[in-house]
């Protein structure tokens, strides 16, 4: 068996995965280790969106166009390579969940609901990694965009997305490096 810091060590965040999404309501319970995590006042702020196919398949093109528009200067046969492969990348993960958070109330308020709701995003992190799904935080420009808030009913006003987490089995385990605890860690007298 794992141990909780063994668990904490070894998960990595996953960018290649094998085909095949992750079953709905295995991602309802991995999900449902988020809402443990620690809140200020119990505001509870995180908010979880699993796309369906109908979703994706506008996000799709959006993602593939916004990878086009990564090379301007690029010739209109190099644009269009870029966008075909911008599609199958997109297509290469398997479960998309939005995140969003509930941005209500006053300043503090925001940011501590901010904080919890990335708390709770690390609890599904570990909790995925624990049952053998691997998981990327993305925060692209897709996740920013006004259209994307429209798509899914999010109001701007009142919930803010932290992140897409693109979920799946992976095929490749990504490595990592981490400053020392002596680098980071101090006290005082
Ligand atoms: C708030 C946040 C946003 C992130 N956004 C992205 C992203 O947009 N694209 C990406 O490739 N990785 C993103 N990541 C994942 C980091 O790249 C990853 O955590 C980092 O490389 C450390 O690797 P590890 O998760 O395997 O420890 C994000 C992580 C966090 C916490």
């Amino acid at each position: 068996m794992t141990s909780l810091r063994e668990l904490i060590r070894s998960r990595r965040s996953t960018f290649d995965f094998n085909p095949g999404p992750v079953p709905l309501d295995d991602v309802r319970e991995l999900f449902e280790a988020g809402i443990w995590a620690p809140n200020h006042k119990l505001t509870q702020p995180w908010r979880f969106i699993h796309l369906g196919e109908q979703t994706r398949s506008v996000l799709r093109l959006r993602y593939a166009e916004l990878q086009k528009q990564k090379g301007p200067d690029m010739s209109e046969a190099a644009q269009q390579e870029r966008y075909a492969k911008g599609m199958q990348k997109f297509d290469s993960k398997p479960t998309i969940v939005a995140v969003s958070c509930s941005q209500e109330g006053s300043e503090i308020q925001k940011r501590e609901d901010y904080a919890a709701t990335c708390c709770a995003m690390q609890n599904v992190a570990l909790a995925a990694w624990d049952a053998g799904v691997g998981m990327q935080w993305s925060t692209g420009p897709m996740t920013r965009e006004a259209a994307t808030y429209e798509l899914l009913d999010i109001d701007t006003n009142r919930e803010y997305i932290i992140g897409f987490f693109y979920m799946g089995y992976p095929c490749k385990t990504s490595r990592t490096r981490r400053k020392s605890i002596d680098e980071v860690f101090r006290t005082t007298e």
